[in-house]
């Protein structure tokens, strides 16, 4: 267990998903933690600071409050914002750099951004490029830095990548060939990975780890939905043109690439060992079949 003996670990995007998922993971491990927020009487913010959580208000466009927020913490932990078309993919690499700025003028003793899987080089997806980008900054600025590159989030199948229920069957449409797996893992557990390297309890050998909890094929998630409602599955691979823009084709495209490299998964469990597989996941979530869509 970690003390409060440790200093303080800055997050940025505390209030959002993943930076909320290291606050929690921290937390949990009794860390002390200063949240940078833009507003801090929004209810996020207010619910963070009832859990003893120091508010820092930071502005990108006024770097001294970034540096200011930063002075004498042990270690920060930054994402970076969604981007989803060309102009906010500049966006995110403008906030993403003033960060890794801000860090090097506080002289902050170890930065870890989440950046995303496959960022550790340019493959022609706009908004993880953008991560890369950022990465390369990081690097440059002498920082003693480590990459944390989530995979898809599972939460995803909560929602836009929700299971259905038509007549009986369990049925997952994704725009991804049957044969290419999806690289996967649940944000709690990217929190968690990411906790146990701002603490220093964990090793990342070559300072990046790809954080994925799982890879299976459309037709082996179906599958894995049908067992847990106890009903037959279906998957149905989508063309692309399903998308609504193209960053997330580039990024589905990409998808086919990376199937073909299995990931280290037992790595990310020498970090985090309670990290999650998809059944796992589900069981954890709760999750249990949608109101079947009967055809009249
Ligand atoms: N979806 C996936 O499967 C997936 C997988 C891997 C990586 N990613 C990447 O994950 C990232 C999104 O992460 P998320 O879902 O955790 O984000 P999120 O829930 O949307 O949270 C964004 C956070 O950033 C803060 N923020 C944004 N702009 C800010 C600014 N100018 N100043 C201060 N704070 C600012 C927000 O604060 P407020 O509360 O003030 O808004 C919020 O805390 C994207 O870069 C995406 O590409 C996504």
């Amino acid at each position: 267990m970690v003390t409060r003996e440790h200093g303080v670990i800055a997050v940025f995007g505390a209030t959002g998903q993943q930076g909320g998922a290291v606050v929690d993971a921290l937390l949990a491990r009794e860390a002390r933690v200063r949240a940078l927020v833009r507003t801090p009487t929004s209810d996020r913010a207010q619910a963070l600071a009832a859990r003893g959580v120091e508010p820092a208000v930071v502005r990108i466009d006024a770097p001294a409050s970034t540096v200011a927020a930063l002075e004498a913490v042990d270690a920060f932990y930054f994402m970076t914002p969604e981007a989803n078309s060309l102009e906010e993919v500049e966006e995110e690499v403008r906030v993403g750099t003033a960060l890794v700025d801000a860090a090097a003028a506080a002289r902050v003793p170890h930065v870890v951004f989440n950046s995303a899987f496959g960022a550790d080089r340019e493959r022609g997806v706009p908004h993880h490029d953008s991560k890369h980008r950022i990465e390369e900054y990081l690097k440059r600025s002498g920082l003693r830095a480590t990459m944390v590159r989530p995979a898809a989030f599972m939460e995803n199948f909560a929602t836009v990548m929700a299971p259905s229920l038509e007549d009986g069957t369990i049925v997952l449409r994704l725009p991804l060939p049957d044969d290419v797996v999806l690289k996967m893992i649940s944000i709690e557990d990217i929190g968690k990975v990411a906790a146990a390297i701002l603490l220093g309890t964990a090793d990342v050998p070559g300072g990046a780890v790809a954080v994925v909890g799982d890879e299976p094929t459309g037709p082996q998630i179906a599958a894995v939905f049908g067992r847990r409602a106890g009903l037959p599955s279906r998957y149905e691979a989508l063309p692309l043109s399903v998308l609504g823009n193209d960053l997330d084709k580039a990024m589905f495209r990409q998808f086919a690439e990376a199937s073909a490299s299995p990931s280290d998964i037992a790595a990310v469990r020498a970090i985090e060992p309670a990290v999650r597989d998809l059944t796992e996941w589900i069981r954890s979530t709760g999750w249990t079949a949608p109101a079947d869509r009967v055809r009249s």
